[in-house]
C-alpha cells in the first residue's frame, strides 16, 4: 500500500485552497492512500482565553495542567477534527475522524511533567486501525492526543505525531501543510534542503518558531528512511502531474543537484 500523510496545520484549515483538495484528488488518483494528522494552536489559545484558563509558563513554554488538557481534547476533537473531516466530505474526500487515544494508536510518555505538564512523547504506534481505514478507502483524520501505559491522555506536538506515524506506516512521501510557501531562506522559498543546511539555519536563526519543530520532525521522518519530506502551502494546489510545490527536504541535497 503506496501512502502518503498529510500534517495539516491548524493555521492553515480555515484557508485551504480548491487547489488543495484538487491535489489530494489527483495523488489518490495516483494511487496512494492518505491520511491526515492535524494541529490546532490557534483554536486551543481561542478556547482557552474564553475559558480563562490560567497559563502557567515554563521557560517560555505553556504548561499544560489537567485542566488545560481537558479543554485541549474538547478543542481539538470537538472543533478543529470535525471542521476538516467536514470540509473534506464536503469536497468528496472520504474522511473518518479518529482520536489518537483510540484502540491505543498513539502510545505515549510524558516529556517533563514538572515544567510542561501533560505533554508526550510518542513512544509507538499502534496503527491497526489507521491501517483497517486505509485499506477501505477512507482518510483517517487523526488528532494528535495520546496516551500512557496507564491511561493518562497527553496532549502531542502535532508535527512529533505526524513523524511518528510517517515512520510506522513506511510512508511514501511526508506532507506538513502550512500557512507559509514553504521553508523562507533570505526572503525566498527554498525549493530543496538538505539536513546539514536545515540545522544551520535554525542555528542562524533563519528557521525559527513554529517552523523548528516541522523540520524537525521532518528530518526525524528522513532518519527511519523516508527519501523526503516536504513543506507546502495549503492555500495553493501541491501536487500536479507528478510536480510538487514547496520545500523539499532530503537527507544530503547534493545527491539531488
Ligand atoms: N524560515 C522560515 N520559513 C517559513 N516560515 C517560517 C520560517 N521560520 C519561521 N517560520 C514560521 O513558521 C510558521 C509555521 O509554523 P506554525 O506552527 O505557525 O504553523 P502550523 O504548524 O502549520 O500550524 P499549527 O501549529 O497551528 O498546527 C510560519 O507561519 C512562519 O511564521
Ligand atoms: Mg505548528
Amino acid at each position: 500500500m503506496k501512502t502518503i500523510l498529510i500534517k495539516c496545520g491548524g493555521s492553515v484549515i480555515d484557508q485551504l485552497s480548491e487547489g488543495f483538495f484538487s491535489s489530494i484528488k489527483k495523488l489518490q488518483h495516483d494511487g496512494f492512500h492518505i491520511i491526515f494528522v492535524h494541529g490546532g494552536g490557534p483554536d486551543i489559545n481561542e478556547m482557552l482565553d474564553l475559558l480563562s484558563v490560567k497559563a502557567e509558563f515554563h521557560n517560555g513554554l505553556r504548561k499544560t495542567t489537567e485542566e488545560a488538557l481537558a479543554v485541549v481534547e474538547m478543542v481539538l476533537s470537538g472543533k478543529t477534527n470535525r471542521k476538516l473531516v467536514d470540509l473534506l466530505r464536503k469536497n468528496d474526500l472520504y474522511a473518518v475522524g479518529i482520536n489518537g487515544t483510540d484502540d491505543n494508536c498513539l502510545q505515549a510518555s510524558m516529556i517533563d511533567e514538572e515544567n510542561l505538564g501533560y505533554v508526550g512523547n510518542v513512544e509507538e504506534v499502534n496503527n491497526k486501525l489507521i491501517i483497517r481505514l486505509l485499506e477501505e478507502g477512507y482518510i483517517p483524520v487523526l488528532t494528535p492526543l495520546g496516551i500512557t501505559e496507564d491511561g493518562i491522555k497527553l496532549n502531542i506536538n502535532a508535527d512529533y505525531a505526524a513523524s511518528a506515524v510517517a515512520k510506522s506506516l513506511k510512508v511514501e512521501q511526508c506532507l506538513f501543510i502550512t500557512d507559509v510557501d514553504g521553508i523562507m531562506i533570505d526572503g525566498e522559498v527554498a525549493s530543496l534542503i538538505g539536513k546539514e543546511e536545515v540545522l544551520q539555519y535554525i542555528e542562524e536563526g533563519q528557521i525559527t518558531g513554529g517552523m523548528v519543530p516541522k523540520v524537525t520532525s521532518a528530518l526525524a521522518a528522513i532518519d527511519s528512511g523516508l527519501n523526503s519530506a516536504m513543506i507546502v502551502s495549503g492555500k495553493k494546489e501541491f501536487y500536479s502531474a507528478e510536480i510538487w510545490n514547496g520545500t523539499k527536504i532530503v537527507a544530503n541535497e547534493r545527491l539531488y543537484k
